[in-house]
């Protein structure tokens, strides 16, 4: 059977749900990707920043546009050197000014993507999958890009049935 991996990062604390600032102790991409892992069967790799995001929802959403514009690569609390034992590697996170965070792109850029499929997930508060599909592309150079998995963060806790059929129709078939 393929190998999966999950790579994602997903934050704690404040966060825009529904139309207001909530504080969520658990992230909603965190939720989504234990629900691929027991779907998958797969490992999961958390990115965690060195420096933390500010606390504060509106500073936090200034700290990640300013990042984006200077194309930034936050440090890494832990990096994966390798994905030689997998087949098939989940990108998770939420969306960040439609996109993922550019810690995902530090992540992404150390590794050797030939021969591999990656599947992009994103959680967000109205914007889909956005970029997520075109940011692998650019990201995991040799792979190819399967269809992607879009959850509402708001939705995350009762998305389990909507993540085990994309697993079933996608990455484990
Ligand atoms: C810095 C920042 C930027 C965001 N930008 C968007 C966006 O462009 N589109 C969108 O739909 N949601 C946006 N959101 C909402 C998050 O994508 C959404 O709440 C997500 O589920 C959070 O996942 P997490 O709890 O795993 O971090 C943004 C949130 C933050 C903190």
């Amino acid at each position: 059977m393929a190998k999966t991996l999950v790579i994602y990062y997903s934050k704690t604390g404040q966060n825009y749900v529904n139309g207001s600032v909530r504080n969520l102790e658990k992230g909603n991409t965190e939720i989504v990707a234990e629900f691929i892992r027991d779907a998958a069967d797969a490992d999961l790799f958390k990115i965690e920043t060195v420096k933390e995001y500010a606390p504060d929802y509106f500073d936090c959403i200034e700290e990640a546009q300013q990042e984006l514009r200077e194309d930034a690569r936050p440090e890494l609390k832990n990096y994966l050197d390798s994905i030689d034992d997998y087949d098939n590697i989940v990108v998770a996170g939420p969306c960040w000014w439609g996109t993922y965070p550019c810690a995902v792109f530090t992540q992404l850029d150390r590794l050797d993507f030939a021969g591999k499929k990656v599947f992009p997930v994103m959680t967000h508060e109205g914007s889909g999958l956005a970029g997520s599909a075109r940011a692998l592309k650019e990201h995991c150079a040799g792979a190819e890009v399967g269809k992607g998995l879009a959850i509402h963060g708001a939705e995350a806790a009762g998305s389990e049935s909507a993540v085990v059929k994309w697993v079933k129709e996608t990455v484990a078939k």
